[in-house]
């Protein structure tokens, strides 16, 4: 770039053109970042003769960002029922949502005990709770909203799939990207011919470092065998968008990755197996449990804070000597690769790249598509499309959230869909997700064999 010249000053010179969208953001609902969630347009709100009524199965990070739609439009969703085992999680969201006694339950079993009360049940328990919630789900009738991933089993997803054909029930799996208006606005520009014929896409994953401690080191997905691997865990929005863009059938894949870092031969000699035991390195530490929680106060949802803010610096320090998110990175259990790269192949030879890498200072997608006549070069919250033919530039931009502004997208169109009982109106049914997900097996087996595996649906 010249210098002196901003990237808006170079698109001047260029000629290019701006287009964007502008968004609103919540004044009180947060994503698990504690990011303000970015609001729907209205027009995928259409009105409802009655709300959309749902019960929440796992009432944590995600069970609040879908069940707080409800509270921002009363008029769309009504949450009528909550299965969730801790305490103060199942009283607080059964308050914010007025749900009564005998509708409170403590584990998703529970639910399925009683007749069928609801339109729909939205699963938001750990990933080895999903499978048996939407198995009882569908053969009681309920609609389905489906956190990723749909399971940590091949044969359960493929299960799951077969009885929502059967039963012809809805089961949308929350593949959110799908629904932020910047992966929307890409796939249509490649769709269209912009920039030719397609010919390779590169998608790049940052976690962003201390991401990956809190959730892949310390945190609930630290462990893939009690889990999912992290390319389910985390990847499976990458390998899914990249599919949904490209919008070929996958042939081929090859995948490589390894845990490097976050071991205990690289703990430092001083360190101790928690941050509160005096560790000498503590003060020098990018991954100190101190400096993350207690003294920048970040990602301290997942300690279900007390109301009252005097309790929070005792709380968060009870938190750090008690439970995982206090321990030394170095001494986990953790088995979850801290980079993971991969190679598809696609009909008509279309390839794509993708590297997931947990050691960067940023998080959001960054991508490149290349096509015979132009390219797009992008980052979430904006992308420059250049083409080849004109060498006109146009950027378009965007206020971004993590997800882009999917959350709450992905909840309007699914509540659209079940009042209208109509899956068309959803991008990411279990029919529409289930090849990014057996992508994702076959790149774990990949990786773990050392070969070439086909896709095979
Ligand atoms: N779509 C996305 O971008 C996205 C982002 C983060 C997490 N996830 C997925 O969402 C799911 C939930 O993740 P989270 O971050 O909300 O985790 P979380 O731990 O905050 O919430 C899960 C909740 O389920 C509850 N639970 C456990 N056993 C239960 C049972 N038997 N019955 C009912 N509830 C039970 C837990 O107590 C917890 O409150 C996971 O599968 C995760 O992989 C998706």
């Amino acid at each position: 770039m010249p210098s002196g010249l901003s990237r808006r000053d170079v698109l001047k010179v260029f000629g290019a053109t701006v287009g964007g969208t502008f968004f609103q953001f919540s004044s009180w609902a947060r994503n698990e970042n504690g990011e303000p969630l970015i609001l729907p347009d209205e027009i995928l709100q259409q009105p409802l003769a009655r709300p959309v009524t749902a019960i929440t199965l796992g009432a944590g990070s995600r069970g609040n960002v879908y069940g707080n739609y409800a509270v921002e439009y009363p008029g769309q969703l009504d949450i009528v029922g909550v299965a969730e085992p801790i305490p103060v999680r199942n009283e607080r969201y059964a308050q914010k949502h007025k749900i009564e006694e005998a509708r409170r339950f403590n584990t998703w079993e529970d639910v399925f005990k009683q007749p069928k009360f609801a339109d729909a049940v939205i699963i938001t328990t750990p990933d080895d709770l999903h499978y048996g919630p939407c198995m009882a789900a569908l053969k009681m009738g309920y609609d389905v909203l489906l956190e990723k991933p749909i399971s940590p089993s091949e044969k359960e997803c493929r299960d799951i799939l077969a009885l929502s054909k059967k039963t012809g029930r809805i089961v949308a799996v929350c593949h959110v990207l799908r629904y932020a208006p910047y992966f929307i606005k890409l796939r249509e520009l490649m769709q269209s011919g912009a920039i030719g014929e397609v010919v390779s896409v590169q998608h790049f994953e940052p976690i962003e470092h201390t991401h990956m401690s809190h959730s892949y080191v310390r945190g609930n997905w630290h462990n893939s065998k009690q889990t999912t691997p992290i390319i389910l865990a985390k990847s499976c929005h990458d390998l899914d968008i990249i599919k949904w863009m490209i919008d070929k059938p996958s042939k081929q894949i090859q995948a490589f990755g390894d845990l490097k870092w976050f071991k205990k031969e690289n703990a430092p000699e001083g360190s101790t197996a928690r941050c509160t035991d005096g560790c000498r390195v503590e003060a020098e530490c990018p991954y100190s449990a101190l400096r993350i929680y207690y003294r920048n106060r970040s990602r301290v949802r997942v300690f279900d804070m007390p109301d009252d803010k005097e309790q929070h610096a005792a709380h968060i320090m009870e938190k750090l000597k008690t439970t995982n998110y206090g321990r030394c990175v170095y001494r986990m259990e953790n088995d979850q690769c801290d980079h993971y790269v991969c190679n598809i192949q696609f009909a008509d030879n279309v390839t794509a790249a993708f590297s997931m890498e947990a050691f960067t200072s940023y998080e959001g997608r960054r991508t490149r598509i290349m096509g015979s006549m132009g390219d797009i070069v992008g980052d979430m919250s904006s992308f420059v499309l250049t083409d080849f033919r004109t060498g006109k530039k146009t950027e378009w931009k965007q206020e971004s959230d993590a997800h882009g502004g999917g959350d709450w997208r992905l909840v309007a169109d699914w509540v659209q869909a079940v009042s209208k009982q109509d899956a068309s109106l959803l991008s990411s049914t279990i029919d529409a997700s289930i090849e990014s997900h057996v992508m994702c097996f076959a790149a774990e087996k990949s990786r773990m064999g050392n070969t070439v595996e086909g896709v095979r649906l």
